[in-house]
């Protein structure tokens, strides 16, 4: 629910940066463009930049990774202004807060190594910049649990609870709410979705490029508080949360909380850690580098529903594909009426989040001829891109300055799910090499052994950009 007025100026921080161009330039275009954004968009960093290189840079990332409309994009560079500064650097945020003018409800959006968020949080109110300001903040949320509680205290410090948007771009994702619509607006899946009918979940986030200049981010994070932390637990606490109350943003997140709390913290032995060959010669990259850029695991719910049910989660960059698949592997049915040897394959609810949105039930028809034999087939959907669609960053950008909070993550879902991977973050795990352009290191296969396997997506969409 909205609890104050619009914010009256975006500041960003990290304007130079990876995420900045990929994602934040294109979303602040569109939102312009929707005429939801006509307020001054202030971009800070470190970089020796000037206003006419950021509006340069904005213009080749709306043109790389969004749809460029001149006339919304001249508003927008009408819009911006840089202000260039180290962010331990008082003098930093008085300039800020000058560029500010009178603008006084700011929303920051902290795009940095999350190493800097306490200091810039801390120099903001020193410097008069978080008055009635919002802050947007991305994940990783803190490097472990215990960061993230002391983030948290920095960050309630400062803002109330009201005003802190803890970013996870999964959720502001067509395809990531369409699981929680999918599951609870159709009755037929409700019987079927527990331990009796469903054998294992696997849930595959696949990118087919590397760190892309972002070594150093890349040495701070690893894949596990990168995409596993945050993005697929999201994933998988939409998947197996218990029916909401109600469609209200704090009923949705109570459930998700709760059976976060339910998944086992992690065991060395339930995890197998990749790096792709070549990652050590990434600029920002240590020689003897042994942070993960793949990893695999298994995850146990201890619930009613979900007990002994195997959740198999991978994730890793420079793989085969870009892809983000979740399949949820029915149990086969009794092997008497027809005494078929029966495939792997048949029988799932398989939802495919990117590229495209696709919905998909496998099962078993009989092939035409005199015999009773069958064939496996899938009856599946794929989402034709919708004109007007929003992008994830446009929604979560435009919802934190209207003060909008259900698609952020709560403090207590963090949590729960930094307890998860807490354990195996720096147990030691041997850190295996794999081959760009693999499915990962071969260790990772004994894992799904006993459930005949990894279900790797397929299909021509699983190799398309992402
Ligand atoms: C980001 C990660 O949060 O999500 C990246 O930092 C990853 O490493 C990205 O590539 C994937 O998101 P999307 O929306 O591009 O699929």
């Amino acid at each position: 629910m909205s609890t104050r007025a619009p914010s009256d100026a975006l500041v960003v921080f990290g304007i130079t940066g990876d995420l900045a161009y990929k994602k934040l330039f294109p979303a602040l275009h569109d939102l312009v463009q929707r005429g939801k954004l006509d307020v001054p968009v202030i971009g800070v960093a470190h970089s020796p930049s000037s206003r006419e290189q950021l509006v340069e840079r904005a213009r080749a990332s709306v043109r790389e990774h969004g749809a460029m409309d001149e006339a919304a994009f001249t508003r927008l560079a009408g819009l911006l202004q840089y202000v260039q500064g180290d962010y331990r650097e008082p003098d930093t945020f008085a300039r800020l807060h000058e560029a500010l003018g009178p603008s006084r409800r700011p929303l920051h959006i902290l795009a940095i190594a999350p190493s800097m968020f306490p200091t810039v949080v801390e120099h903001l109110a020193r410097s008069g910049c978080s008055a009635e300001a919002r802050v947007f903040v991305e994940k990783p949320f803190g490097r472990d649990l215990a960061s993230a509680r002391s983030l948290n205290a920095t960050l309630l410090r400062e803002f109330p609870e009201t005003s802190i948007f803890r970013v996870d771009h999964y959720l502001g994702k067509e395809a990531v709410q369409n699981l929680v619509y999918f599951r609870f607006a159709n009755s037929f899946l409700e019987p079927i979705w527990n331990r009796h009918y469903i054998e294992n979940v696997q849930v595959t986030m696949a990118e087919s490029f590397g760190v892309e200049g972002r070594g150093k981010f890349y040495e701070e994070t690893g894949i596990i508080r990168d995409v596993i932390q945050n993005h697929l637990l999201q994933v998988i606490s939409y998947l197996a949360m218990e029916p909401p109350a109600s469609a209200s943003s704090d009923s949705t997140r109570d459930e998700q909380a709760k059976v976060l709390r339910t998944v086992r913290p992690l065991s060395p032995d339930q995890v197998v850690l990749g790096q792709f060959k070549g990652y050590r010669s990434e600029a920002g990259v240590a020689p003897q580098s042994q942070v993960p850029t793949y990893a695999a695991m298994e995850l146990r719910i201890d619930s009613w529903r979900w007990e002994g049910v195997p959740f198999f989660v991978r994730a890793g960059k420079a793989l085969a594909a870009s892809v983000v698949e979740v399949m949820v592997e029915l149990r086969h049915p009794p092997n008497v009426v027809f005494d078929e040897a029966r495939p792997h394959d048949a029988n799932h609810v398989r939802f495919r989040l990117s590229p495209k949105l696709e919905i998909a039930i496998g099962a078993r028809a009989k092939r035409p001829g005199d015999q009773m034999v069958g064939n496996d087939l899938e009856l599946s959907v794929v989402e034709a891109p919708a004109p007007g669609r929003m992008d994830a960053y446009e929604r979560l950008i435009g919802d934190a300055m209207d003060g909008e909070q259900a698609l952020f993550a709560r403090q207590d879902l963090v949590e729960a799910a930094w307890a998860i991977v807490d354990p195996v973050l720096s147990a030691g795990i041997p850190v295996a090499t794999y081959a760009p352009g693999s499915w990962g290191p071969a260790e990772a296969d004994a894992m799904v052994a006993g459930v005949g396997g990894w279900r790797t997506p397929g299909g021509a969409a699983a190799s398309a950009a992402p």
